[in-house]
């Protein structure tokens, strides 16, 4: 998060008040959390979650009489997953200087490319499509690449919160519908054993990645609290899915996953943003907006404790400090197991501007 500072205005950098973290403390901190939970998370992906696309599965049957709307929905999920490798590539590029974020980036993008593969065999098994249209349609997909929705590292880590518990969401409403407990009546009938492990499955990695990155925000938003807020601001203003500009006709996907009952604005507000607001200690977007508003309004004369207090009081620090505290605790567990403990312990240091008397 530090600049990078050419060396002639060196002499300019505002030097960290005593007693304070400054910007290359917080960063180390930050990055040794992210390594410690990457180790953690590579381990837990092998021994909980290592599927495989085609011999999870037995395609053979799969339902062949879906309604075409649900093969429009598969489609659409496939179609999005099918871009991980440049999804993969720009974010590992992105912190391609952190070793936990870039390492993470690449075992993240070993499990998207697995979504994609068992989407694309779900739309070929349910044999409405052909082998020569998927790979003409795929054609055309790749024809177009996916390029990051924001330019710097922060905004993209706190879209990637919203956008995997969009798509955990997704996957498990469709599995709903697949296990025959649609609440549409035209869905109602729908059964597809196979289908509902699919969108089971890949669900559960939705989840485990919604958690790493969610972390990763606690952390920023605990040692960079006002960035971090203003970065989840910015993100849920301008919220899509992602990929929503290079899919072919998207409106009639996005349309067919709202009326399957499966995915809509309500289910953004309701189930994505409310929960990550939740998880961050957000008591809403009203509160967030205002706080942000509140720390403009403070006069540049004033000095910065003023609108420090708004920011601490912008959200629940307290409950986001425990979780920070919650995660070192399951770095340092696993760093025991392991003997990484004895030589380089990841250690939880607090963040000193947090107002201790307020919160006791
Ligand atoms: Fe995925
Ligand atoms: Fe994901």
């Amino acid at each position: 998060m530090s600049a990078i500072i050419p060396p002639n205005v060196l002499g300019d950098i505002p030097r960290t008040p005593a007693g304070l973290l400054s910007n290359r403390e917080k960063d180390r901190l930050i990055e040794r959390a992210f390594l410690g939970l990457y180790r953690w998370y590579t381990a837990r992906s092998q021994e909980t979650r290592n599927w495989n696309a085609d011999k999870s599965f037995d395609w053979r049957a799969m339902n062949h009489d879906l309604p075409g709307e649900i093969i429009t929905v598969v489609q659409g999920f496939f179609a999005v997953e099918q871009y991980a490798p440049d999804y993969t590539s720009s974010l590992v590029n992105l912190v391609r200087r952190s070793h936990g974020r870039s390492h993470f980036q690449m075992r993240w993008g070993s499990e998207e490319e697995k979504h994609a593969d068992a989407w694309e065999n779900a739309v070929l098994f349910s044999r409405q499509r052909s082998p020569e249209w998927i790979a003409e349609y795929k054609e055309r997909l790749k024809s177009k690449q996916w390029e990051l929705p924001f330019p710097d590292a922060i905004h993209n880590l706190v879209y990637t919160v919203f956008q995997e518990r969009a798509t955990q969401l997704n996957y498990l409403n469709l599995m709903k519908i697949a296990q025959g407990k649609s609440d549409k009546p035209h869905l109602k009938d729908v059964r597809d054993p196979v289908l509902a492990k699919v969108a089971q499955t890949i669900a559960v990695d939705e989840a485990a990645h919604y958690n790493f990155f969610l972390e990763g925000v606690r952390l920023y938003l605990y040692y960079y609290p006002q960035q971090t807020l203003q970065a989840i601001k910015n993100v849920i203003a301008q919220f899509s899915m992602p990929a929503a500009t290079l899919v072919p006709n998207w409106e009639e996907f996005f349309e067919t996953v709202y009326r399957a009952g499966i995915y809509g604005p309500r289910d953004f507000s309701r189930d994505v943003m409310q929960v990550a607001f939740r998880n961050l200690g957000i008591e809403s977007r009203k509160k967030l907006e205002e706080g942000i508003k509140a720390t403009r309004e403070v006069p540049d004369f004033e000095d910065d404790s003023r609108v420090q207090t708004i920011i601490w009081d912008t959200f629940d620090y307290g409950s986001v400090e425990g979780d920070v505290r919650r995660l070192h605790v399951k770095i340092q567990d696993y760093e025991n197991e392991i003997g990484f403990s004895e030589l380089d312990p990841t250690e939880f240091i607090e963040n000193p501007e947090v107002p201790r008397t307020a919160q006791e």
